[in-house]
């Protein structure tokens, strides 16, 4: 059985679909841990109540990046991970914790990468006149937001989108990406050359839709 561990920093609607797709799926694989830098990460609750391990590692306690980093990394290790998940987890890590989990450790970010990186993604997509939307699983690199990209999910961007809906769209999606990027990760499924990642088995590493109009959420 392998261990995941998912570091959170608030809502944790990406860890929920983590949990519930490998139980529904029967992965190889458990969610050992949650861990967040915030106390009051609303995440931390589903995870509790799912009986899984959690932990805070408070990064207002700590003087130095580097000082909160050794701590969290103390956590993960702790829980001898497979996979490190970053999901929605808002604090820049040192190349020092990058290095440590580098291969295995994974995030989302919601934008096209490598479009978009950093902050308020979907203001910046409509405001760039984008016509596409999606996000981003990508192996973690000591570049933030960057790294070799293992799925992608597309939604359209329409004229009456505001950041709200746009966002809603974008999430939902994640939720289908993210689960599926990490099944891969425990079953070894994907190759890593010279800064690509693909599916050993072509199954596809994008998905979404491009229809121009869609349901009210
Ligand atoms: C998600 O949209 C995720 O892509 C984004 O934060 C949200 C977390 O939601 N991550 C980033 O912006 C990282 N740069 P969640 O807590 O409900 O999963």
């Amino acid at each position: 059985m392998k261990n995941i561990v998912i570091l959170i920093s608030g809502r944790g609607s990406n860890m929920e679909a983590i949990v519930r797709r490998s139980v529904e799926e029967a992965w190889p694989a458990r969610v050992a841990a949650v861990i967040s830098n915030r106390p009051d990460a609303a995440g931390l609750a589903f995870a509790a109540a799912h009986g899984i391990a959690t932990a805070v590692v408070d990064h207002t306690a700590f003087a130095t990046r580097a000082a909160f980093d050794e701590k969290l990394a103390e956590a993960v290790a702790s829980h001898a991970p497979d996979v490190v998940a970053l999901a929605g987890f808002m604090r820049i890590l040192t190349p020092g914790f990058v290095q440590r989990f580098e291969g295995r450790m994974v995030n989302i970010h919601p934008s096209l990468l490598p479009m978009f990186p950093g902050l308020h993604t979907h203001r910046r997509a409509i405001e760039a006149g984008c016509k596409v939307a999606g996000a981003s699983v990508h192996f973690v690199t000591a570049d933030l937001d960057h790294g070799p990209i293992i799925g992608q999910a597309i939604v359209p961007v329409l004229p009456e989108d505001t950041e709200q809906s746009l966002a809603a769209h974008v999430l939902a999606q994640e939720h289908v990406l993210y689960p599926r990027a990490i099944r891969w990760l425990v079953e070894g499924a994907l190759e890593r050359r010279d800064g690509v990642v693909r599916h050993r088995g072509g199954e596809a590493q994008l998905i979404g839709t491009l229809v121009a109009t869609r349901a009210p959420t």
